[in-house]
């Protein structure tokens, strides 16, 4: 089977290698470019692509990428809010994603921001570094004792939910199927976790029913000086509400892995004007708030995870083996 390999970047092309090795079948060719309308012709030739959450999935890629002959989509990750589903089952292209590859390496960097930004670690590197060892304007709150909020207790949110009890928290949560294996977790409405949290914690896939289910209703709901961690989809919140409640001085801190504009590649693009007009460089304008790009995933034991099962998720295609768990499906 002959793989295109779509942004590849240095640390995708380590881990695949070493795990192909266990493949002979497979031979995988390396781009870096993403994919979009004018790349995917390059597909011409292969059986299959590989993609990223942030490549280009949409109806015209699709139909491209079926024209050349592709009828397996090779995803490595979890998400796929940016495929055309209905495109790529109308043009008969197989879906397969790697659906929990290491839930704890997101939910120990959602901690991590959440920490960050409670303690101001993200500005005391900068000011020791500056040799500034004042400690005016460091001053945290202790997380234990306080209540977590996680919002969407599936594989990530649950081991969320078991971090922040681990750190002496009350762990509340909203999600619309309750996971029964959390038995300290407290369940309530969405709008009583808002209100209940010191932390907050998002952790469910983003949909058409809670795109930016944090706007400026549910923020005005938010406990004053709350600290806010999304680590899931940008589109979970309304960035210029949030904007407007950061100015509003209602969080003690806000922490995002993820943003809306993460698909125009901001920061790869680094084009001056993007950055200028882009809501991304007003957050970072904030002292409070803390932006990293989209790094939750990025351990060693989830790149050996991804690379393992998108693989595998390979082979059973060809043996007409796969796993139905790893179907992305309308
Ligand atoms: P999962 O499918 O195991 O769990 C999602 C949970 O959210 C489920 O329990 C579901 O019932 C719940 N849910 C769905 N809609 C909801 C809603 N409207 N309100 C509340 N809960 C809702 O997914 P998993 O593996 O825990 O991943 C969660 C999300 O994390 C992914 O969808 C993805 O967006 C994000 N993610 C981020 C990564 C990063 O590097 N920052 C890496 C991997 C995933």
């Amino acid at each position: 089977m002959k793989i295109l390999f779509y942004d590849a970047k240095k640390y995708d092309i380590e881990s695949f290698r070493k795990e192909a090795l266990k493949y002979p079948e497979i031979s995988i060719e390396y781009l870096e470019t993403d994919l979009n309308p004018t790349t995917a012709t390059l597909a011409k030739g292969y059986d299959a692509v590989c993609g990223f959450v942030s490549s280009d999935l949409g109806t015209e890629v699709i139909n491209v990428l079926a024209d050349e002959g592709i009828t397996l989509l090779l995803m490595r990750c979890a998400g796929f809010n940016n495929i055309d589903l209905k495109k790529a089952k109308e043009r008969n292209i197989t879906i397969l994603r790697v659906p929990g590859y290491s839930p704890e390496a997101v939910a120990e960097f959602a901690m991590g921001l959440a920490l960050a930004v409670n303690r101001h670690l993200h500005k005391s590197y900068i000011k020791v570094r500056e040799n500034n060892f004042s400690l005016a304007g460091l001053t945290g709150v202790n997380f234990y004792n306080k209540t977590a909020g996680i919002i969407g207790t599936g594989k990530i949110g649950a081991a969320m939910c078991r971090i922040c009890k681990g750190m002496g928290m009350k762990v509340i949560a909203y999600d619309k199927y309750p996971n029964k294996s959390l038995d300290f977790v407290e369940y309530k409405e969405f709008e009583q976790v808002l209100a209940e949290s010191d932390l907050i914690s998002l952790h469910c896939p983003l949909t058409e029913e809670n795109y930016h289910m944090i706007n400026s209703e549910s923020i005005n709901k938010m406990k004053d000086n709350v600290v806010l961690v999304n680590t899931s989809r940008g589109g979970l919140v309304n960035t210029q509400d949030l904007i407007q409640g950061i100015r509003a001085k209602k969080f003690f801190g806000v922490a995002l892995d993820v943003y809306e504009e993460e698909t125009n590649n901001v920061f790869e693009n680094r084009e001056d004007d993007i950055l200028e007009h882009s809501v991304v460089a007003r957050l970072l304008s904030f002292p409070n708030v803390l932006v990293t790009s989209h790094q939750g995933f990025l351990t060693e034991e989830a790149l050996a995870a991804i690379s393992g099962t998108t693989l595998q998720n390979a082979m059973d295609f060809v043996n007409g083996t796969i796993k139905e768990e790893n179907v992305v499906s309308e």
